[in-house]
């Protein structure tokens, strides 16, 4: 069971199966999944992709959380992840992603500020790492936000990514 991260704003709970539809619908939408690998023109291969995230198991303070704002806690609005680097690790890496209509509030800078202090204060990790396409402005701004540091290229599912890092040590911004 992972810890609720909730913030001033927003409600940040472990993802369920509950969300399922609406994680499949957010994807669905190609401003959303626009820099980002992924069967999501495949309807059958999608929903099994979701679905085994959803269910497998990760490691203990890993995994997904879905977000909602206190001011409407039933709609879903997105999710932030904290998952081994393509499903093995040893890296860990942090995500987001939001419904179109929820974009440009702040919601991933701060759901992802308090994902990064779960990942650093209470999984203790050493550090998390993001893959972002070099177009992806918003990403990248939320991973500079974090204090996040660019390390290279990264080739993911065969796109081109740059990787971003967070050391522990480096933790200043949040
Ligand atoms: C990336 C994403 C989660 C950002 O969510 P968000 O809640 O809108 O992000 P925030 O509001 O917290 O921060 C976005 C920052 O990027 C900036 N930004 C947004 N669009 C931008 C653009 N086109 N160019 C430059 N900066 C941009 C915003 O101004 C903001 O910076 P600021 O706080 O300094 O003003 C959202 O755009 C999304 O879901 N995108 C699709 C999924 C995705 O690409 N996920 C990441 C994969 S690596």
């Amino acid at each position: 069971m992972l810890p609720p991260l909730d913030t001033p704003r927003l409600l940040v709970r472990e993802r369920t199966l509950a969300d399922l539809e609406s994680c499949l619908e957010m994807d669905r939408d190609p401003d959303v999944t626009r820099h980002i690998a992924g069967p999501w023109g495949d309807p059958v291969a999608h929903r099994q992709f979701v679905q085994y995230r959803m269910t497998r198991h990760y490691p203990p303070g890993l995994g997904y959380w879905s977000i909602r704002e206190r001011s409407d806690p039933e709609r879903f609005v997105g999710w932030v992840l904290l998952i081994p680097d393509h499903g093995a690790g040893p890296d860990v890496e942090i995500g987001w992603r939001l419904v179109r209509s929820a974009w440009g509030r702040g919601i991933a800078s701060e759901a992802a500020a308090a994902l990064v202090r779960h990942a650093f204060e209470t999984v203790r990790l050493p550090r998390v790492v993001a893959d972002i396409a070099s177009e992806n402005h918003a990403s990248l701004r939320v991973a500079r936000k974090l204090g996040m540091q660019r390390v290279g290229p990264a080739m993911s599912d065969g796109m081109q990514y740059e990787r971003y890092r967070l050391v522990r040590e480096d933790l200043t911004a949040i």
